[in-house]
């Protein structure tokens, strides 16, 4: 398939922001495979089985997307997968540095594979999975922040009511 891209990421958890990316991805290619990191570098709070469920949950009535977990090269996943196309979100100026470093590494593992960068909506600009574990972690709301499945988990992992 000529127009499928991959959406990689570790989505612990995935956040309105990703999920704002893959609807703008959505517009654009053919099928969308997000593609979960299984052992990232950071610490996790959820495990590969719970990122993958609970995004398969929010996309359940959505056949252009697709999700699989994924250990190893991106390029090597991507390829494997029949996609030629990364798409990444960039939130703000301080991303660039490391996401222009990935790509230019991406490109250089395997040139025929391109990387599209997308902007999430504003609202989603100061977004992350990491503010999102820790405003959960200790009380705090995060209406309009993930989709009710993910806070449901995170309630649940924190044990808050
Ligand atoms: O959401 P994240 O944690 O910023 O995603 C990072 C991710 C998964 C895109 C990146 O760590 C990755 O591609 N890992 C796979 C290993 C790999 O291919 N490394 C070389 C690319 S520079």
């Amino acid at each position: 398939m000529k127009n499928k891209a991959v959406y990689p990421g570790s989505f612990d958890p995935i956040t309105n922001g990703h999920v704002d990316i893959i609807q703008r991805g959505l517009e654009i290619f053919d099928k969308i495979l997000i593609s979960v990191l299984k052992n990232p570098k950071k610490e996790l709070l959820f495990s590969t089985k719970e990122r993958v469920d609970m995004i398969q949950t929010i996309f359940s009535s959505q056949e252009k997307v697709e999700v699989k977990a994924f250990d190893g090269l991106l390029v090597d996943f991507a390829k494997k997968n029949n996609a030629k196309i990364i798409i990444r979100g960039l939130r703000a100026i301080s991303d660039f540095e490391y996401e222009f470093q990935m790509t230019l590494m991406n490109r250089k593992l395997d040139p025929e594979i391109e990387t599209f960068f997308l902007m999430p909506n504003v609202n989603y600009s100061f977004l992350s999975s990491k503010l999102v574990k820790e405003v959960s972690m200790l009380g705090g709301c995060l209406q309009g922040l993930v989709p009710m499945e993910v806070e449901k988990k995170l309630k649940k992992k924190f044990k808050i009511n």
